[in-house]
C-alpha cells in the first residue's frame, strides 16, 4: 500500500488448507474494491480424482469440529489428496466461499510446474509448488484486466543450501 500509494486491486493466493490465503486477505476482506482469489490445486485434472480441489469440489461438512470443505467418499470419509493440500480447508475459508467475498478458481500440476519454470527463468525466484498454483491462475487472470491493475501474488519461496556434494565418511 505504501509503493502505491493506496489498496490493491486483486490479491491472488494459493489455497492449501488456507492459511497463507488468509495471511493475505485478512485487511481486505469486504473490501469491495479488492479482489481476493484463492487458487486450489487440480492436480492431474478436476475429473482426475487425483487433486485438492476442497472448495471446487468438496462438500461443507463438519470435521475437527468445524463446519468446513471437505473431499470425502459417500461415507464420509476424508479422501486421500493429490498435490499441495490436505484434503479440507479451514472453516474462516470456507466462509468466505459461501458468502462470495472471496473466489476460487484452479490450476493443474502442469500449469504449476510451467508457472514455476517461468518465475525462476524471469526473476531467478524459486516459487514453492504450492506458490506455483496461484502464479499459474496469473496466465488466466491477466488477460482479463486493465492495464495498470494492481495485482498481489503470494508468494512462499524454496529455501536454496548449499548441499555438499560428496561426503567423506571416513
Ligand atoms: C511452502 C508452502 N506454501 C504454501 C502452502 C499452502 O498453504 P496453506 O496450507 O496455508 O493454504 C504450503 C502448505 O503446506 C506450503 O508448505
Amino acid at each position: 500500500m505504501e509503493k502505491w500509494g493506496g489498496r490493491p486491486d486483486i490479491l491472488v493466493a494459493c489455497i492449501g488448507s488456507g492459511s497463507i490465503a488468509l495471511g493475505l486477505f485478512h485487511e481486505f476482506i469486504k473490501d469491495e474494491d479488492v479482489r481476493l482469489i484463492g487458487v486450489e490445486a487440480a492436480g492431474f485434472g478436476l475429473d482426475s480424482g487425483k487433486h485438492v480441489a476442497t472448495l471446487t469440489r468438496g462438500d461443507v461438512d463438519l470435521y475437527h469440529g468445524a463446519m468446513r470443505n471437505l473431499l470425502q467418499d459417500e461415507e464420509g470419509q476424508i479422501l486421500g489428496p493429490h498435490s499441495i493440500g490436505v484434503g479440507y480447508v479451514g472453516p474462516e475459508v470456507s466462509f468466505l466461499k459461501e458468502t462470495g467475498w472471496a473466489e476460487f478458481h484452479t490450476a493443474t500440476d502442469e500449469a504449476a510446474v510451467a508457472a514455476y519454470l517461468r518465475l525462476c527463468h524471469l526473476e531467478g525466484i524459486f516459487p514453492a509448488l504450492e506458490a506455483s498454483h496461484a502464479l499459474a491462475f496469473l496466465e488466466k487472470l491477466c488477460p482479463t484486466l486493465p492495464n495498470g491493475t494492481k495485482v498481489v501474488v503470494n508468494i512462499s519461496v524454496v529455501e536454496i543450501k548449499m548441499l555438499p556434494l560428496y561426503s567423506n565418511t571416513n
